[in-house]
């Protein structure tokens, strides 16, 4: 007699804006995927961060940890969310954890998973920088999540070396693409027909419905006033770094009064503090109406911005990966990247938290028209959109026996 069918469990698990964003199209398609009993986890290491990603895509965790603190730390945070995930998967006991990238949600619930002899798919595997301090400390968070990982799945051919490098067996590697761009196609696919307005900032710097996707806007007659659009959170750039950032900023403002310089601050205290103490209106000697300091903005909002501006400087990772798609020049205010795919490419240069370097490179971009246009021509590295389907299935076959 046949047995009877039985769904298998997928407990997706995340805590931070970038892990929400690049799963948010995978969380979709299992829920929707008769095969899998997909339940969602947020340790919600951020708080309003996450919850403005689960509230554009529509997403209900089924389970909400809730662990996050104002000024939380490293440990702190490793220890809440070990016991709480294990917690969790003692009541849920899934066929398989799913987490993705490098942040301390990933270790722990990697770590919570291990423990229970439940198998681990681990999405954007196989990113090294090679270097532990940097950034830190997502790349120890890398290497042990490959460790601990069943199923990896590299966005890119060279992230899959890296992973063979460790001896991860071939077989167990897929070479998927990023999720980043699943999710970028479907928040461009909304805001190209109707951009969102965001409050805050003038007419003239507002997403306009005709900014396509691969249009650059030194292309266009009657170009839109300059716009650069600027993120940064990583630890190893606080305190000196963040303030040679702002530095940078408020010389570029000052040498480019007619270029606007918009920047969402993310709510990590440790990098208000610098932003707000060097760059708002009130901070002595700045009074610089080009520079707008703004909240964090939701997934849509942001990509219209990105989409919007002319060149843009950070230190995130996701962000590195959507440029290059939307043809957005980018300067990366780190001393390493783990994406030199764009580098190779030429649309992103890696100049390190270093106020001249900043200064020099945007000041470059903003007056020479050839360079503009060499790094400004849209290219894909990080995927075509579809990853979300690779990942998708490579966990069907995993989850069904022979
Ligand atoms: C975390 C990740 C980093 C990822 C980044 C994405 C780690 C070690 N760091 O860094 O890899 O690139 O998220 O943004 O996993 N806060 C709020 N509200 C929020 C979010 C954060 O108030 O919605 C504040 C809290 O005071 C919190 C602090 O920011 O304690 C730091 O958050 P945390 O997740 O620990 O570190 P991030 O710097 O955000
Ligand atoms: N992002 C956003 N709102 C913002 C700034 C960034 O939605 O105000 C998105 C951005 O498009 C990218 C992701 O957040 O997909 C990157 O997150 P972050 O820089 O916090 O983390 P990282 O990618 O460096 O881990």
């Amino acid at each position: 007699m046949l047995g009877k069918f039985v769904k298998k469990t997928i407990a997706i698990i995340f805590g931070t804006r970038p892990e929400a964003i690049k799963l948010a199209p995978v969380v979709l398609a299992l829920k929707k995927d008769k095969r899998f009993r997909c339940r969602v986890c947020v340790t919600a290491q951020h708080r309003h961060m996450l919850d403005q990603v689960l509230d554009i895509f529509g997403i209900v965790p089924d389970v909400d940890l809730n662990l996050m603190k104002k000024n939380q730390t490293l440990a702190g945070f490793t220890a809440r969310a070990i016991t709480a995930v294990d917690g969790y998967l003692a009541d849920e006991k899934p066929d398989l954890v799913m987490v993705q990238g490098d942040t301390t949600t990933v270790f722990a619930a990697s770590l919570a998973a291990f423990y229970h002899h439940i198998p681990v798919a681990h999405v954007e595997a196989g990113l090294r920088t090679g270097n532990l301090q940097s950034p830190w400390p997502e790349e120890l968070n890398r290497v042990l999540t490959t460790r601990m990982a069943a199923l990896h799945f590299a966005p890119t051919a060279s992230n899959r070396k890296n992973l063979i490098k460790e001896d991860i067996p071939s077989k167990n590697i897929v070479v998927t693409g990023n999720t980043v761009i699943d999710a970028l196609f479907l928040a461009l696919a909304k805001v190209s027909k109707n951009p969102p307005h965001i409050p805050g900032l003038p007419q003239a710097l507002q997403p306009t419905a005709h900014a396509s996707r691969f249009t650059s806007h030194s292309s266009r007659l009657t170009p839109p006033t300059p716009l650069v659009l600027i993120t940064g959170h990583r630890r190893e750039n606080f305190g000196g770094g963040f303030e040679n950032i702002c530095r940078a900023i408020a010389l570029l403002a000052r040498q480019f009064p007619k270029t606007h310089f918009v920047y969402p601050v993310h709510l990590n205290p440790r990098v208000r503090e610098p932003v707000m103490r060097i760059l708002s209106p009130g901070a002595p000697g700045a009074m610089l109406p080009n520079v707008h300091l703004i909240e964090p903005l939701d997934y849509l909002s942001f990509v219209a911005l990105m989409n919007r501006a002319t060149l843009i400087l950070t230190d995130s990772g996701g962000v590195q990966e959507e440029a290059p798609s939307l043809g957005k020049p980018v300067i990366v205010m780190r001393d390493t990247t783990e994406r030199p795919e764009a580098v190779k490419a030429g649309t992103v240069k890696v100049v390190g938290a270093d106020t001249r370097n900043i200064v020099r490179a945007a000041a470059a971009l903003l007056t020479r028209p050839a360079l503009y246009k060499k790094m400004s021509t849209a290219y894909n590295p990080y995927g075509d959109g579809h990853a979300t389907e690779r990942i998708v299935s490579a966990c069907r076959a995993f989850l069904t026996p022979l």
